[in-house]
């Protein structure tokens, strides 16, 4: 076993068991790996901001998007939550029942108390009752097509402080793409750059996250992006960390205007909205 992927004091094992990272004779199932890797190395990034959190406030909220089997969620609760002796709760939201209903069993047999795993879509939960009116923590890994983009308002609305995502891939843009290609092509030869279909799906991925991070400076937060692990590991591996510092919001908000503009996305200005059609941070 590699050093990166040893237990950490206090870990529990039954956890580990349970999401299958170790075998019943407390072996390290290979297929796991891949997802602890991810896991512990998303989970360095997130202790700091947990700490951050907490020189400010007791009873921190965390909510996970396309939780999953909910390996991100249970992991932080084990290392960080479990030591807690305050109302800090974690929140998984997942569409999948069969997932939820898993998860919840296993909170309850961990005797991890301050979980709660909701059927609800991410968009369902920007209103949904079940969720407190502000969040210190919003997480997405690999959370499907446009529920990053949820994710993202969900956070916006509920003044989240720290935004983590490692995005997964997104069609909506590059739907876009192709459908004004033509118009485009005559107009400008940059175009080329997404003329073939497979640069068309890279490269409106790729500008989906340009966009998810202009609008993220945009309702000021300072955005870092980085690389959550080496490509081997996954493809879909750009880590986007906001941080909310109330930056001034003028200058990302034109450059994603002009970046829509630009690309002919003007039709996407309501999925990356800035902060002049919702209500301000402060
Ligand atoms: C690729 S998996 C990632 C799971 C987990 N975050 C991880 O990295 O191991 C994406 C999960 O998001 C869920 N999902 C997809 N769209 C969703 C939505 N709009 N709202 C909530 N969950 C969603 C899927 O059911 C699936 O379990």
């Amino acid at each position: 076993m590699s050093n990166d992927l040893n237990i950490k004091p206090g870990q529990s094992i039954e956890l580990l068991k349970e999401l299958h990272i170790l075998t019943r004779d407390g072996k390290l199932n290979q297929d796991s790996r891949r997802k602890l890797k991810q896991v512990y190395h998303l989970y360095q990034f997130i202790e700091p901001l947990l700490q951050d959190v907490q020189q400010d406030h007791a009873d921190i909220t965390l909510v996970d998007h396309g939780a999953g089997k909910s390996y991100l969620g249970f992991i932080i609760y084990d290392l960080f939550f479990k030591n807690l002796a305050d109302k800090s709760h974690i929140y998984g939201i997942e569409t999948r029942d069969e997932l939820v209903k898993k998860s919840q069993e296993l909170a309850q047999r961990l005797n991890f108390p301050g979980m709660s795993f909701l059927n609800l879509s991410v968009a369902e939960s920007i209103t949904s009752t079940q969720l407190p009116a502000t969040i210190d923590i919003v997480t997405a890994l690999h959370a499907c097509n446009t529920a990053t983009d949820d994710a993202i308002r969900f956070a916006l609305q509920k003044k989240a402080k720290f935004i983590v995502l490692v995005p997964c891939c997104q069609a909506e843009v590059a739907s876009v793409l192709k459908k004004n290609k033509g118009k485009s092509l005559g107009r400008d030869a940059l175009t080329e750059v997404w003329r073939h279909p497979i640069h068309t799906r890279e490269f409106g991925s790729h500008v989906t996250n340009v966009l998810r991070c202009l609008q993220l400076e945009a309702h000021g937060y300072q955005v870092n992006v980085t690389e959550l692990v080496g490509w081997e590991h996954s493809m879909k591996n750009e880590l986007i960390i906001a941080t909310y510092k109330g930056l001034p919001a003028g200058r990302p908000s034109k450059r994603l205007q002009q970046v829509l503009q630009d690309l002919g996305l003007e039709e996407m200005k309501d999925r990356f909205f800035t902060p002049e059609l919702m209500s301000s941070h402060d």
